[in-house]
Formats: C-alpha cells, structure tokens, sequence
C-alpha cells in the first residue's frame, strides 16, 4: 500500500475532495488518505467551524441555513486553491453551483456512498448535525440523497463503503485513484 500511495502522491497535481452526505466517512477516510499520501487534510466544516468561532449546530440557529451555505461557499472556494491535500466538504457543499463547478475544475472528486442505514446508524452517534435533528433521519437523509444525487454523481471516483473496515475503504480508494489517474494520463 506504501509504494502504491507514494506513486499516487508523486502524481497528483491537485487536491483530493470528499463528497456524500452526512454519515458516509468522508472526514474518516479522508484522514486516512490524506495520512497515506503523506498531504494536509482539511476539513471545511472544521474551517467553518473556526472562521465563525461557533460550532455549526450554532450557525444554523443563530444565523439560519444560509449564513452558514454562504460561509462554506467562501471558504471551500478558498481550500480549493491548487495546494496538494485532502479535502472533506460538508454533505451539501456540492449543491452550490459555484463550489460544484470549482471542484470539478480544480480537484479530483470522491462521492463517499454508503447505504442508508448506514448512514442513518452512523450519524445517530452525535447530534451535531442540525439538518437530522428536525424530523426521522432516515427519511431526511433519504430525502437529502434523492436530491442531491445528481450532484454527487458527479465526482471522477464513487465508493461504496457500507461497512467495511476504513482500511479495506481506504485500499479501495487507493486503487480507484491510481486506475482514475492513470486514464487521465491515457487520454491526454
Ligand atoms: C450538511 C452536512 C454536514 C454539515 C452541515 C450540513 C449537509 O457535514 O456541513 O451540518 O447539508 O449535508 P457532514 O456531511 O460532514 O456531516
């Protein structure tokens, strides 16, 4: 897995971002990957987190959805600046035309998938995410996913993670990346 990560690393030229909804791994894995690579990992919801000085649970209730959507478009246009590293956006980041368009031109894009009970088990561990505190997750993150399919569909490499141990998702992920790159060299 070393060797193979140092061949990916070498050839990068830009950020890795992980996408997906709430519950699918992405700072998890992409810790993990970023950790491999031996590159930083940010995590925008963190940045958030850190440029408003509150926790997003407190952004939604104090400033409502679209204070914090206008924060995370400024600061993941600014994470998306050509330095090599792991990115994991927020579950909805993609949703936002002007971030969707950046990554695309910018990043090689993850979409991070698990089914929905999964998610649903996982995100039932905190509560700090504020959209799943308003109704049954499950149907909420149902609901999420029906709408925001198409924006996640968009990433060069999909996995499935499910529940695999974050070793096997993270091989899984190394090997999608190095086949991704190596058509990418094929046809340019
Ligand atoms: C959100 C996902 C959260 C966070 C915010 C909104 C969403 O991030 O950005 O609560 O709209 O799906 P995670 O996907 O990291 O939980």
């Amino acid at each position: 897995m070393k060797d193979q990560a140092q061949r990916i690393a070498d050839g990068l030229d830009r950020p890795v971002v992980m996408t997906g909804l709430m519950g699918a791994g992405k700072t998890k894995i992409g810790g993990l990957l970023a950790k491999a690579l031996g590159f930083p990992f940010i995590d925008s919801d963190h940045e958030i987190e850190a440029s408003a000085g509150m926790t997003i649970a407190d952004i939604f209730e104090q400033y409502g959805e679209q204070a914090f959507r206008d924060l995370e478009k400024k600061i993941v246009l600014r994470l998306l600046n050509g330095d090599r590293c792991v990115i994991a956006t927020g579950g909805g980041a993609v949703t936002n035309p002007d971030i969707a368009e950046a990554i695309a031109d910018n990043a090689i894009s993850v979409w991070l998938d698990a089914d929905l009970d999964v998610l649903v088990e996982r995100t039932g561990r905190n509560e700090k995410r504020p959209l799943l505190n308003s109704g049954n997750p499950h149907e909420i993150l149902s609901a999420l996913l029906d709408k925001r399919k198409t924006a996640y569909a968009r990433a060069d490499i999909h996995i499935k993670t499910d529940h695999a141990e974050p070793d096997v998702t993270l091989q899984k992920m190394l090997n999608a990346l190095e086949s991704y790159m190596t058509t990418q060299k094929e046809t340019s």
